[in-house]
């Protein structure tokens, strides 16, 4: 199958590079010069395992390209993939789809055959309609479907989420159009990886419903953190009870700083303006992005406390910065949120992280950023930890006592045994236990 990317962003170009690697002739299109320029010297402007790998083999073998001339890869392409932002609207939290619909328009003009076109980017329900008119509008002759294929794609991960779906949702009722679809995800059935086959709606909802439970899912299990301090319990006991009935599910319930990220606080903000122009609340969404909102902030009073109440004048190192690990991206990132706290009740910040570095300069300023996690603790007085990215599993623990000032250790991922930190000397502070 021919396939066109409408977007080379993080969505667009792992979706196109896994399509090529399935065997399917994939061009990826942006309006941005230099980051088409830079793919085609092979480099990858964001960070994702595996994914340069995934890029250079197919690129070189001639089943994925680049370009900025959107209208001659639309003319040529069965499928027409729209993988631009859908970002928040600023003010009202509203998902912006202007991204979206000016595809439409240019996809519209560049019709030549039957083409599908396809929604990949994360849309409230009815944009499919709002798409098939814009384009039936600007080119009354064309002959298309309006497909939704929501994506749900990890960052850190994706490639693997992309290969080996727990289930890919196609939503639309035009036969032609499914049949171009299921062509395309063929190479998934042999994974038997469900393909399900809905109302166009329905798919634009699924998205919205998923990460809306995801982000529930982790919220429960956050406040339950709260209560089990209270209480004396472990939270990871408790998630481990829970976790093992199968109707409930163990994945998602690792207590933290709270989620962040790309999807989870866009997502929910978005199905929330979607229940008030339908007038059906989802108020169990408001308390989550309400709870979720607040844990940031409380994570770092969290610190504070660790510290003895004041961190005026103190100086405490960060390890982790990004919104999880193995990405760069610091999107809503509750470190964020924890460091501004810190500094802002009068503490320096010393942080490392793998790779958020740069994009942490950007949000986060008056902070020391160093190249590795012992330089970040020399001198502070006390360690949190953040984001757990694999490196910081296994410090070296003596180390780490004779560079804090104190042994303050808050390990805001349950990340260590505490009996293990305190045999080493720390006075250890974790969530929910
Ligand atoms: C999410 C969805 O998982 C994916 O299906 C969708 O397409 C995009 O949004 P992503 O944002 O990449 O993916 O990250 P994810 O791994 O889901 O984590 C989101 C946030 O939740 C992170 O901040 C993470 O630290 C947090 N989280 C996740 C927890 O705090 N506890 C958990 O148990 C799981």
């Amino acid at each position: 199958m021919k396939i066109t990317m409408i977007g080379s962003g993080y969505v667009g170009l792992v979706s196109g590079a896994c399509f090529a690697d399935f065997g399917h002739d994939v061009v990826c299109v942006d309006k941005d010069e230099s980051k088409i320029a830079a793919l085609k010297e092979g480099r990858i402007p964001i960070f994702e395992p595996g994914l340069d790998a995934l890029v250079s083999s197919n690129a070189a073998v001639g089943r994925l390209s680049f370009t900025t001339d959107l209208a001659q890869a639309v003319a040529d392409a069965d499928a027409v993939f729209i993988a631009v932002g859908t970002p928040s609207r600023r003010g009202d939290g509203h998902a912006d789809l202007s991204y979206v619909y000016a595809a439409a328009e240019e996809i519209a003009q560049a019709l030549t055959k039957f083409t599908v076109i396809v929604d990949k980017s994360t849309v409230p329900v009815g944009t499919g309609d709002e798409v098939e008119r814009i384009i039936r509008g600007a080119n009354p002759d064309a002959e298309f479907a309006v497909v939704s294929n929501p994506e749900f794609l990890r960052e850190g991960a994706a490639i693997d989420d992309f290969k080996r779906p727990d289930r890919v949702v196609i939503g639309g009722d035009d036969p032609r159009g499914l049949e171009v679809m299921r062509e395309i995800y063929r190479p998934l059935v042999l994974g038997r990886s469900p393909i399900i086959e809905m109302s166009r709606r329905g798919a634009e909802l699924t998205k919205y419903a998923g990460n809306a439970f995801l982000a529930t899912k982790i919220t429960f299990i956050n406040e339950i953190a709260d209560l089990c301090e209270k209480v004396g319990a472990d939270v990871q006991e408790v998630a481990r009870g829970i976790g093992l009935d199968n109707r409930i599910g163990s994945k998602f319930l690792h207590a933290g700083p709270g989620y962040g990220g790309s999807c989870f606080p866009k997502d929910t903000l978005a199905l929330l303006k979607t229940s008030q122009d339908y007038e059906a609340p989802q108020r169990i969404v408001e308390a989550v992005v309400a709870v979720n909102d607040n844990r940031k902030r409380a994570m770092g009073r969290k610190v504070i406390q660790a510290c003895g109440g004041d961190v005026r004048d103190k100086t405490i190192a960060v390890l982790g910065l990004t919104f999880k690990p193995n990405t760069d991206d610091m999107r809503d990132s509750p470190a964020i949120a924890i460091v501004q706290t810190l500094q802002d009740a009068g503490a320096t910040v010393r942080a490392y992280d793998p790779e958020g570095v740069e994009q942490a300069q950007k949000v986060l300023t008056d902070v020391v950023y160093c190249d590795n996690p012992y330089i970040a603790m020399e001198g502070a007085d006390a360690l949190a930890i953040v984001t757990e990215w694999d490196a910081f599993r296994a410090l070296d623990l003596s180390r780490v006592k004779s560079l804090l000032k104190e042994p303050i250790f808050v390990d805001l991922r349950n990340i260590y045994p505490r009996d293990i930190i305190e045999k080493a000397g720390f006075h250890y502070t974790a969530v929910g236990r």
